[in-house]
């Protein structure tokens, strides 16, 4: 990559100054692929999505979870047409597009430096800025699709397949406040289609089914109550769900199954309902950002809206720019740009999230 690939920003250009204006690329390309999603989208630099194309990869359900090798090689396969199909249906050709970011962390390495290469040879062949993006904090950055005035001071329940953590963000850097011991929420739901022959990802499906059931038929347990503990913990709730199955028929399952599933699924929001209430309450803030893919849940949402009152105020994306999507890449991306400004191309992978260095811009 010769020069390229020197210190940050080395020969990409920065933003520029005219008068009292900074001008930033008018269309920013976003690719996402961490997990099983290959997704591309192009934004405008106000943040307008002009398309947000996901591809959803099917082969990994009946292994009841993700393949690495698998979503690797499907990333490799799709790359190209859902980039090409990002730019076409934007109505935009290549060389229009003024900046380029990618996940680079966390996630699957090897479906992560499909999507990271992608990107760095786009930009390299193009001569165009690139930006390596923490899927995290892009999963942060999806609200301010809708809401793109949006100022911190606030607290995050960022809710996904692999991570729940509970963030308090100010002046653009976030602090942790809790995080979940054990499983993440979106695991936990998972994890209980998986024992109920749910097909993954079951989070979705959990949520149709449980809207037949009542959510008091079985008093699943609710981890680490005491009211200092911002944490979470799911894996109790799973054994007590495994026990509860042991104990039934099949046939009596599958009549109870409703209640089952809204039962389970009442024990994971109410954790997640109850400390992001606490939280607000902790850090004296008064919005509360929904993100990830669980936050997609209409109960979840439900039970925020009750909890936190008129006096706060609940954000959330909509339900595309929830679950992994280019997009919130694209939108991620363009911020981080206009803040620390471009990355080299030698920008690594990496599959731990470290928040130390979303805040540091690296
Ligand atoms: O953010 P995401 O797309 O991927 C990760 O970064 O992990 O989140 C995927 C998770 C899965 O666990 C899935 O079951 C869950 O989001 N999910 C839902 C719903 N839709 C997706 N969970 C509850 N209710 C939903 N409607
Ligand atoms: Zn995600």
């Amino acid at each position: 990559m010769g020069e390229q690939s020197g210190g940050r920003s080395s020969i990409f250009p920065m933003p520029v100054r005219a008068g009292n204006d900074y001008f930033y690329p008018m269309f920013i390309l976003g690719i996402e692929t961490s997990c099983d999603e290959t997704s591309a989208s192009v934004i405008k630099d106000d943040l307008t999505v002009l398309s947000n194309i996901i591809h959803s990869q099917i082969e990994h359900s009946r292994f009841g979870g993700v393949v690495p090798e698998i979503a690797s090689r499907e990333h490799s396969l799709k790359i190209e047409s859902v980039v090409s199909a990002a730019l076409e249906k934007a109505g935009i050709r290549k060389e229009e597009i003024g900046l380029v970011a990618a996940t680079n962390a966390p996630g699957l390495i090897g479906a992560l430096l499909v999507g990271l290469s992608f990107a760095k040879g786009l930009a390299y062949s193009l001569n165009i800025p690139f930006v390596a993006v923490n899927h995290m904090d892009a999963h942060v950055k999806a609200n301010f699709l809708s809401y793109p005035k949006l100022k911190p001071p606030f607290v995050v329940l960022l809710v996904s397949g692999g991570h729940t953590l509970l963030l308090h963000c100010r002046e653009n850097k976030y602090e942790l406040l809790g995080r979940t011991i054990d499983d993440a929420a979106g695991e936990a739901l998972d994890k209980a289609g998986k024992m109920m022959g749910i097909a993954y990802p079951a989070g979705r499906e959990i949520e149709r089914i449980s809207k037949g059931g009542n959510p008091d038929a079985f008093p699943f347990p609710r981890a680490l109550p005491e009211k200092a503990n911002l944490n979470f913990s799911f894996s109790g709730l799973k054994t007590a769900l495994r026990n509860q199955l042991y104990k039934m028929s099949k046939e009596e399952i599958e009549t109870r199954k409703a209640d089952l599933l809204a039962s389970y699924q009442e024990a994971v929001v109410d954790a997640l309902a109850k400390k992001s209430a606490l939280a607000l309450k902790k850090t004296r803030c008064r919005s509360l950002l929904l993100s990830g893919g669980v936050a997609c849940n209409g109960r979840l949402r439900e039970r925020l809206k009750l909890l936190l009152g008129e006096k706060n105020q609940l954000y959330f994306p909509s339900l595309e720019y929830c679950t992994d999507n280019g997009a919130m890449i694209a939108a991620a991306g363009l911020m981080k740009y206009k803040q620390h400004g471009a990355d080299p191309l030698n920008v690594g992978a990496s599959a731990v999230f470290n928040l130390t260095e979303v805040n540091d811009g690296l």
